[in-house]
């Protein structure tokens, strides 16, 4: 996606080999135009999913995944890393670690919003080892819904997250992918035309 790649390239910092800051556009401070564009990009494609339900985990998954149920005119659901106060009988839970953290959070969605008949898309900001993307996938097949297709704003393709669940079976779908963050330089996949 044109003007995401733009983005990363004028705005994004290499902070690391491993961390890129976006903070001017998707992880603090968000673009609200930018936004409305990945929302229709994921629409587009994941057209023919029959999608019935977007899901994401808070926050940064929010604003992308609100965008593209707009656009498929479908609910959206974000997962809560923290116990909320009112969510507290008949929900799905399951464990994430994150690399990144090195913390396991809990992350929660209410039963009442999920059904076995549901196509699921998730839609999450980066996609570095999966971790999150599996916890998402793991609380769909919970209540017996099913995967459509996994949606990434920016994949960081020299991590494993996204051949390790394309190895089990889900279809990955990424905006932009990052090959690498070395000497301050960001590198991206090279897509064919
Ligand atoms: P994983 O789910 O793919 O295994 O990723 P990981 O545990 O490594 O990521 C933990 C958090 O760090 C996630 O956000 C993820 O989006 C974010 N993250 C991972 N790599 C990068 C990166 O290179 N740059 C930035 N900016 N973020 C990265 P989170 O903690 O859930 O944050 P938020 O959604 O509340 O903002």
């Amino acid at each position: 996606m044109k003007l995401l790649k733009e983005k990363v390239m004028t705005e994004g910092i290499v902070l690391s080999n491993q961390v890129l800051k976006v903070d001017s556009f998707l992880n603090h401070q968000m673009d609200p135009e930018l936004m409305r564009e990945i929302g229709g990009e994921f629409a587009r494609r994941f057209a023919g999913e029959k999608i019935t339900k977007v899901l994401t985990i808070e926050s940064s998954g929010i604003a992308p995944a609100i965008m593209t149920a707009l656009e498929l005119k479908v609910p959206m659901i974000f997962a809560r890393k923290h116990k909320s106060l009112t969510l507290k009988d008949d929900i799905l839970v399951e464990k994430v670690y994150s690399f990144t953290k090195r913390e396991t959070n809990e992350i929660t969605v209410s039963k009442k919003f999920l059904s076995p008949s549901d196509r699921v898309l998730i839609i999450d900001d980066f996609l570095a080892n999966g971790e999150a993307a599996f916890g998402l996938a793991r609380i769909v097949e919970q209540v017996g819904a099913s995967v459509a297709g996994i949606g990434i704003v920016i994949e960081k393709s020299f991590q494993p997250g996204a051949r390790l669940l394309e190895e089990a079976g889900y279809r990955v779908d990424s905006l932009v992918r990052v090959a690498a963050l070395e000497d301050g330089v960001v590198t991206f996949v090279e897509e064919p035309n």
